[in-house]
């Protein structure tokens, strides 16, 4: 089925429940159009998606309201079958003080989501990179199990029935932290030692036994001795979890590749991938694009070359049944994330070109590198 004859039938579908849908504008489709990645993904058993920068802005009042870019929310909806919060879910946003909560932005997202036939997918309930100070001067040894799981229960619960996945905790791993383990010195882990994932893990699953709960990280998709290490850490926090009987469905590999920075090996990369399956969980590629900070100033030398890292690793990574969506960090360089991170940010001042559109929503050498993985990768159920 068409993007276009899926959005009128749910626009019919709303108009006659007497609802007022976020329904984006629709796209006309000439005989010429390209296949959106959406459904492309979705004829071979896959979903696509990517993270919601772009489509929300705050009102007046301060409260959140969707983004005034109508023709980047169109291309949006048009493209993609699942949106990934960015900001909205994290812990600063729900939880701007110790007593006040707020999910406005997650529930707007909910209603975009569910209004344009999109999967919404949860990210993250714990990151050490978004717990606010506040957690840090508040909770202690003897509270932080009961934090833990009231923060956890309470954001899945309240989105409950709502959420395709969640990332339960993102980017535990840090093997240069000299751990056992190689798990990260976060304050959980502080506090609680590595069961911090099991509380967590265990609370989400049971606010919401039906979402697919992840472990997301960065700095596994290459032939590194660093990113090997980072495997090898990954490999055994799942095995100590389902060792644990703890109910971890899938691990979101970030994949923000850098291009020409690493080696990669396709059979590396194809034995990791195999080897989450062996334990029986999910891929889900969680946060594509393609930083290009160390290559130069020409945007077409650039596309080659962000193009190629793209293809290299996705015609690896969707020949391996257990991926189940590919999601990127962002369509567009017009709302790129990768110019406000330091270590993304280009020493010469010119803007990223990392994402499949550029900032006139043109698409790049990336995104027809992107539906060509999709449309060559094997089908699955
Ligand atoms: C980033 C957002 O895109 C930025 O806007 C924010 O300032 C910092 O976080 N890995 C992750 C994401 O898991 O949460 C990060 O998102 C990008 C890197």
């Amino acid at each position: 089925m068409s993007g276009v004859s899926r959005r009128e039938l749910m626009v019919g579908a709303l108009a006659a429940a007497g609802g007022m849908a976020l329904v984006a504008p629709s796209v006309a489709v000439g005989a010429d159009e390209v296949a959106t990645l959406g459904a492309t993904a979705a004829t071979h058993g896959l979903l696509f998606g990517s993270c919601s920068r772009g489509l929300l802005e705050h009102g007046r009042d301060g409260s959140p309201v969707l983004a005034a870019d109508r023709d980047y929310r169109a291309l949006f909806t048009r493209e993609c079958r699942l949106m990934v919060s960015e900001l909205e879910l994290k812990m600063p946003a729900l939880r701007p003080t110790p007593t006040r909560w707020d999910f406005r932005a997650a529930d707007l997202l909910a209603r975009l989501a569910a209004d344009n036939g999109m999967a919404y997918r949860g990210h993250c309930l714990l990151w050490h990179e978004s717990t606010p100070g506040w957690v840090a001067s508040t909770v202690d040894a003897s509270s932080a199990e009961a934090f833990v799981n009231e923060h956890v229960g309470r954001v899945c619960d309240r989105m409950r029935g709502r959420m395709h996945s969640w990332d339960v905790v993102n980017e535990a791993i840090d093997v240069q932290e000299g751990t056992a383990d190689g798990l990260r010195k976060s304050l959980f882990l502080k506090l609680l030692g590595p069961r911090y994932m099991d509380i967590a893990f265990r609370a989400a699953h049971q606010a919401d036994p039906q979402a697919m709960l992840c472990l997301n990280d960065y700095g596994i998709e290459y032939d590194h001795p660093y990113h090997e290490a980072r495997r090898q850490a990954l490999l055994g926090t799942v095995r100590r979890l389902l060792d644990a009987r703890v109910p971890i469905h899938a691990i979101g590999i970030q994949a923000h590749l850098h291009a020409g920075l690493r080696p990669f090996s396709a059979a590396v990369l194809a034995r990791f991938l195999a080897d989450i399956r062996a334990l029986g969980l999910k891929v889900i590629i969680s946060e594509l694009d393609v930083p290009d900070y160390r290559l130069p100033a020409d945007a077409a030398t650039r596309d080659t070359a962000t193009a190629r890292e793209l293809r290299q690793f996705l015609d690896v990574a969707l020949a391996e049944p257990a991926v189940v969506a590919v999601v990127c960090w962002g369509l567009s360089d017009r709302y790129s994330w990768l110019n406000s991170f330091a270590e993304t940010t280009r020493r010469d001042g010119l803007p990223a070109r990392g994402h499949p559109w550029d900032d006139q929503l043109r698409p790049k050498a990336l995104h027809r590198e992107l539906l060509a993985a999709l449309q060559a990768a094997p089908g699955r159920s």
